[in-house]
């Protein structure tokens, strides 16, 4: 059977990577989480100091640029796929709230996007692949054959976060992830480079309804019909 490429994009939260993991797991494509690459510049970011209040100091991250090596790497044990940086699993680290609330500001800078952009690519040459973001589907894979445009409502998407933050033991209001997504939601949208935006030939999903399994055979479906 034909490799394709299969970008999906959308708002935070809204069960792109559940979607993503679970089609790649079915089909038998590597996963690539990119939100997971920008998280991890945000935390080197943090971890170096380079944030002045909300934003990040562009001159010093540019000269460090380069010094910032992400992968990823399959654990045996939980049979997930998990981040490293420079070496270090970080895995757990980049899916905080202190993370979350600077990665828009990092997501926004050119030079980082196109660094990003550029192992995105790399990963994704010998297709077989599918990989979940914002701007998949539009600057990354521009040609990918499947692109899965998702959505659901801000109170859902809100819901299913604090869900997830608070079973990681982390304490957070529900009107503090809302504001948190918006946020994110707003900078990524409107941002000069790689915005979040609906490919012209992306298949809209909007899940807010839909179980899980409902949502995996809409999306089979989809791949089905494109590979033959
Ligand atoms: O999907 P996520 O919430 O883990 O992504 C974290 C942030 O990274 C999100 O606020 C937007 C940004 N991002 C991006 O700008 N481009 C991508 N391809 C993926 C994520």
């Amino acid at each position: 059977m034909k490799k394709i490429t299969i970008a999906v994009d959308g708002y935070s939260s809204c069960g792109k990577s559940t979607m993503a993991k679970d089609l790649a797991q079915k089909v038998k494509y590597n996963y690539i989480d990119s939100g997971a690459m920008y998280r991890a510049v945000t935390l080197y970011a943090l971890r170096n100091n380079l944030f002045e209040s909300d934003y990040p100091n562009e001159t010093v991250l540019k000269k460090q640029i380069d010094q910032i090596h992400i992968d990823f790497r399959h654990n045996e044990t939980n049979g997930k796929s998990e981040t490293y940086l420079n070496g270090e699993n970080v895995e757990k680290e980049i899916r905080s709230m202190e993370v979350a609330d600077k990665v828009s500001p990092i997501a926004a800078i050119g030079f980082v996007r196109e660094a990003l952009v550029k192992q995105q690519q790399e990963m994704g040459k010998n297709k077989g692949i599918v990989m979940d973001g914002r701007d998949i589907g539009t600057v990354v894979f521009p040609d990918a054959e499947l692109k899965i445009f998702v959505t659901a409502r801000p109170e859902i998407r809100a819901q299913r976060r604090l869900a997830e933050l608070t079973a990681k033991g982390e304490n957070h209001t529900f009107e503090e992830v809302l504001k948190n997504l918006t946020k994110r939601d707003f900078i990524d949208a409107t941002r000069k480079d790689g915005p979040l935006r609906q490919a012209g030939d992306a298949v809209v999903i909007n899940n807010s309804d839909l179980t899980i399994e409902e949502q995996n055979a809409i999306i089979l479906k989809l791949f089905k019909e494109k590979t033959g």
